[in-house]
């Protein structure tokens, strides 16, 4: 009977039932369907030797002890699987309390990660016991990905921590150490190594298998309470009059799990423990069949892995990391540049016009250290070390022996071209240029090169030290080393590179464009200026497209629109200016509202302290139309259509070769909203049909911008993923 098992191993000697989770052809164990049978199974062998055994321990052959949900099962479930779903997984927990209600003690050996999924499975054992480890993560991380942790983990978490104790770990998906885990009580014992956690598990089981009261968890106790207090009370109800408020807050209605997972916790704790897992049970049925769920699970598992993996790298080259990197001007990007690489080791040349500006640019890596050291989450040893791997200077000399010099001077063709030249016969053998350009095609930079095939574009954000994206540029002559180098060094730096071809704007610049100019047309339109923004947020940007606008500059859109139409013009071509741009054009050209930067732009900016900015009044009298009609989903839609739209244009131009690179690089360099999985899972998840007929709708209506061409809707349906 037992050998039918394939994911589980289960082995009875000495009174001691050892179930042993062993995935075939899988680094990691996961509740796959045959996991589930295996399951049914050894349950039913462990209530068939329930005699003979004395306790029972849990335990892996992987690595890590479990990694959680099949998440690519789930991506395959359509709606018309939610029953079925829920049926799965209330069986998956009749088997979870058959064992922990045996009368048995259950020991859990953690040997590694146990996340989502995985530490529910640890969860059926009462006494658990882990590695001490600070680089094993435990805990429910399902908010992230868009699902709640429903296979117990909501109801006993809550019941084990109390509901305002459970919440972070939850509904922020806080993971845990094995230190911290024994510190809240979530594990009870740590041991310095795997050998030691069989005989650690054998002890307790001896200590606990004769005694009077059998093993069992704390609320299968008659005189169990919940830590804080259950809704009825009067502190706790208190605190969740307010919780779904502060929440909807947040999620802006747009994420339905972390509002399940609040619902499933407080629910839960007014009714048994059986009902609570079936409240729970229902809550993941619903969920993992909506489409947010999916979106989520697609880009921030999947796509993630794909860009962690390096699926867009070249293949074929060898790893590399650059010893020396210097940076050309140390302004705002290059300050940050220089701080992400001495942060992580590199030594770096920083330089500048002159010595004063290239100290400047050190001083930044200063000043984000120090109210670390001040809290004591540095020490002052690391800051000074750091700052050493930083020299400033104002010699081209100094950047002899660099492997990679990256430029960030002003967004000047010839300055760039300049600097290229005087920085190149400094490279160390093989070394490599690139550029932090943010609207200039590469391969024209590259002709200032004398190796374009060597010159690369690598794209920062701004605050460097935040924007874990990095975008990088391949020019037309970038051969692949220089890419998987630049891909090497992005990501020694802990960030996140996605590769694109070259073009005008690359991808992130050229979407984010459509973005704030289709908000620009709006204004333009006559619709009122508050209820653009409104639409932006509501659709789940971060802000609305005019304050984007604002704190980017409405004079750079416009710098870099006459500099669009001066080279189509040496082409021997016309640009044709957007209504957008128009609209952004007049603002700068004729009403001198240049941008946050500039002292007012779509907002006023008030000098008093504390004040808030404010919409420009003078929008309502220039632009707003009286009496106007608008249809608010229409105006959502604009938002988010036009950005998949360009998207897809530029997965169907090349500019884009894989979806990964779209999804994280609209979430992570745009801030499209994650709720759709990026920009072109924004497509897949509601279906390529469905989103080709409300882009032509909204084309219709509103012009070009949400044009699907054959060519493109060739393209979108080539790369579909599959699952
Ligand atoms: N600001 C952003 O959000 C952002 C984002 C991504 C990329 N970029 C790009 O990064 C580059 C730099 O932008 P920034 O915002 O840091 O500009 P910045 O004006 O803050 O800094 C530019 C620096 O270059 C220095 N410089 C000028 N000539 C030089 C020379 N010959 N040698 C060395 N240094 C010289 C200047 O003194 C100045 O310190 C631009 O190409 C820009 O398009 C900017």
């Amino acid at each position: 009977m037992t050998n039918l098992m394939k994911t589980i191993q289960y082995d009875l000697s000495g009174g001691i039932a050892t179930i042993t989770f062993d995935e075939p052809g899988s680094p990691v164990n996961t509740m796959c369907d045959q996991w589930r049978d295996d399951l049914d199974e050894v349950t039913a062998q462990v209530v068939r030797d329930k005699d003979a055994i004395r306790g029972i321990v849990l335990a892996s052959a992987k690595t890590t002890f479990f990694a959680g949900a099949d998440l690519k099962g789930t991506m395959r479930l359509k709606p018309s699987d939610g029953p079925r779903l829920f049926e799965e997984i209330q069986q998956i927990k009749k088997n979870f309390r058959t064992l922990e209600t045996l009368g048995k003690p259950v020991a859990t050996c953690l040997n590694g990660a146990a996340l989502g999924g995985g530490w529910e499975v640890a969860l059926v054992g009462h006494y658990r016991i882990a590695v001490d480890d600070p680089k094993i993560q435990l805990g429910l991380p399902e908010i992230t990905l868009g699902l709640i942790p429903g296979a117990s983990g909501i109801t006993k978490m809550t019941r084990l921590l109390g509901l305002m104790g459970a919440q972070p770990y939850i509904m922020e998906s806080k993971l845990f150490s094995p230190a911290e885990a024994l510190e809240l009580g979530l594990v009870h014992e740590l041991v310095s190594d795997a050998a030691q956690l069989r005989p650690a598990a054998l002890a307790w089981i001896e200590s606990h298998a004769g005694s009077a009261v059998p093993a069992h968890h704390p609320w299968d106790d008659k005189n169990y309470k919940m830590p804080g207090g259950t809704p009825s009370n009067p502190k706790v109800a208190g605190m969740l009059a307010v919780a779904p408020a502060v929440l909807k807050q947040k999620t802006r209605g747009l994420y339905p799990a972390p509002e399940y997972a609040l619902a499933a916790m407080v629910e839960g704790a007014q009714v048994d423990f059986d009902t609570a897992l079936r409240i729970e049970s229902r809550y993941l049925a619903k969920l993992v069949v909506n489409p947010v769920a999916k979106n989520m699970i697609n880009t921030f598992f999947f796509n993630m892995n794909a860009i962690k993996s390096g699926q867009s790298r070249p293949k074929d080259i060898p790893r590399y990391k650059p010893q020396k990197v210097g940076i050309l001007g140390a302004g705002m990007m290059g300050g940050g540049i220089a701080y992400a690489q001495a942060a992580r080791g590199i030594a770096t040349v920083l330089k500048d016009v002159s010595a004063e500006k290239a100290e400047a640019g050190k001083a930044y890596s200063a000043k984000i250290t120090q109210p670390r050291v001040e809290k004591g989450r540095m020490s002052p040893h690391d800051q000074a070390a750091l700052l050493a791997r930083i020299v400033p200077t104002e010699s081209a000399e100094a950047l002899r022996g660099c492997d990679l010099v990256i430029e960030a001077v002003f967004e000047n063709r010839e300055l760039k071209a300049r600097v290229t030249q005087e920085a190149e016969p400094m490279l160390a053998p093989g070394g490599f240029f690139a550029s932090n350009t943010s609207t200039l095609p590469i391969s024209g930079l590259a002709r200032a090169s004398r190796q374009p095939e060597k010159f690369v574009g690598i794209h920062f954000f701004s605050p460097v030290d935040k924007m874990k994206l990095v975008e990088i540029i391949r020019g037309k002559q970038t051969d692949d080393e220089t890419v998987a180098r630049a891909f090497d060094y992005v990501q020694s730096l802990g960030k996140m590179p996605i590769v694109v071809n070259d073009s005008r704007g690359f991808f992130t610049s050229r979407v984010f464009g459509t973005f704030v100019m289709e908000g620009a047309a709006m204004i333009g339109e006559g619709i009122p200026a508050a209820v653009v923004e409104q639409a932006g947020i509501q659709a789940g940007m971060p802000v609305g497209p005019l304050a984007v606008l604002d704190e980017t500059a409405l004079s750079l859109s416009v710098h870099v629109l006459d500099q669009t139409r001066a080279d189509l013009r040496a082409e021997g071509g016309t640009y044709i200016a957007t209504p957008g741009e128009l609209l952004v054009e007049r603002m700068v050209k004729e009403f001198d509202r240049n941008g946050r930067a500039a002292g007012g732009g779509f907002y006023d900016y008030p000098q008093d302290k504390g004040a808030k900015k404010l919409l420009w009044p003078e929008l309502k009298t220039l632009f707003e139309k009286p009496g106007i009609a608008w249809d608010m989903q229409d105006l959502k839609d604009r938002l988010l259509y036009r950005q998949a739209v360009e998207t897809a244009r530029c997965l169907s131009e090349n500019v884009l070769t894989t979806v990964h690179d779209a999804n994280i690089g609209s979430i992570f360099g745009i801030g499209f909203p994650a709720w759709t999985g990026g920009t072109l899972q924004f497509i897949y998840g509601m279906g390529v049909d469905v989103f080709c007929t409300r882009a032509s709708q909204l084309a219709d209506k509103y012009g070009p911008g949400f044009a699907v061409t054959a060519k493109v809707q060739d393209a979108i349906r080539r790369h579909q993923p599959v699952y």
